[in-house]
C-alpha cells in the first residue's frame, strides 16, 4: 500500500517453529502454526512496510496469506541454526526485527545420519542428548544498530495474568528488547487456534497495549506499538 504510516520501512519478521533433527526422518518441533508471525507481516505489509519474512516450517495454507504480496520476501529455514543465520544476515538491513518464531531451545547433540531403527537396538530405547541452540534474539540485541527496533514474543503457561505479565517482564529484561508481546499458552489456546490475546510490553515493562481478536487483529495492535517505538527512537 502507499502512503501508510510504514512506508518504505523495512521489517524483518521471523515466524513458525523450527525444527531439530534427531536422524534423517525424524525432528524435534513444536506446535507453532505461524500464523501469528504471518499475520505480523500482512499487518506490516497492509500499511506500507517492506518485509522479510523467515518462516520456519509454515504450512502453505497459512503461507497463502503472503505468498502474492510483492511487499513481502518469503526466505524458508528449517532448524535454529538456519533461522540465525538467516536472522544475522537480514538484520542489518532492517529497521525493525521481529522474532515470533517459535525457536528450539535446545538441539540433537549428534544427530545421526543413519535412521534409528528399532530391530536394529535389542529392545533398549535410545537416549537423546541434547546441546542449547544460541538465543539469536539476544545476538541481534547485542548487534542492533542505532534506532532499530527489536521485538520479541514469548509464549508462556500461567496460572493467570499477573503471572503472565510477571514471566513476560523477566523475559523482556533479559532480553533487552525494545517491546514484548506476551501470549498465554497451553493445550487449546494460543499456538494453532485463530485467536489469540497478546500483552504488549513497553521497554520499561508497561503494558502498552492488550489486544484480543484473529491474530490479524492483535498483530494491527503490534504493528501500532512498533509505530509508536519507531517515533520514540528517532526522538
Ligand atoms: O526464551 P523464549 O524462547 O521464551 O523467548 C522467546 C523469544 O525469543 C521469541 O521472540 C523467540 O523468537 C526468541 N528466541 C530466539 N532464539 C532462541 C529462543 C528464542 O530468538 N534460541
Amino acid at each position: 500500500a502507499d502512503g501508510g504510516d510504514l512506508d518504505g520501512t523495512r521489517i524483518l519478521v521471523s515466524a513458525g517453529g523450527t525444527r531439530e533433527l534427531i536422524d534423517p526422518v525424524r525432528f524435534i518441533g513444536n506446535r507453532s502454526s505461524g500464523k501469528q508471525g504471518v499475520a505480523v507481516a500482512a499487518a506490516a505489509a497492509a500499511r506500507g512496510a517492506k518485509v522479510v519474512l523467515l518462516a520456519a516450517n509454515i504450512d502453505d495454507s497459512v503461507l497463502a496469506e503472503v505468498a502474492t504480496n510483492p511487499a513481502i520476501r518469503v526466505v524458508p529455514v528449517t532448524s535454529a541454526a538456519e533461522l540465525e543465520t538467516a536472522a544475522l544476515a537480514a538484520s542489518p538491513g532492517a529497521d525493525v526485527v521481529v522474532m515470533a518464531a517459535a525457536v528450539s531451545d535446545y538441539r540433537v547433540a549428534n544427530v545421526s545420519t543413519e535412521k534409528i531403527r528399532k530391530e536394529d537396538r535389542g529392545g533398549d530405547a535410545p537416549t537423546l542428548t541434547l546441546v542449547e541452540n544460541p538465543d539469536i534474539l539476544v545476538a541481534l540485541v547485542r548487534e542492533r544498530r542505532p534506532g532499530q527496533v527489536l521485538v520479541g514474543f514469548a509464549a508462556e503457561t500461567a496460572e493467570d495474568t499477573d503471572e503472565l505479565l510477571d514471566r513476560g517482564r523477566r523475559k523482556l529484561h533479559r532480553k533487552g528488547v525494545d517491546l514484548l508481546a506476551v501470549n498465554a499458552v497451553g493445550w487449546s489456546q494460543g499456538f494453532e487456534a485463530s485467536d489469540n490475546t497478546l500483552h504488549i510490553l513497553g521497554s520499561a515493562g508497561d503494558v502498552v497495549a492488550t489486544a484480543s481478536g484473529s491474530k490479524r487483529d492483535t498483530a494491527d495492535a503490534l504493528i501500532d506499538a512498533i509505530a509508536d517505538a519507531i517515533d520514540d527512537a528517532r526522538e
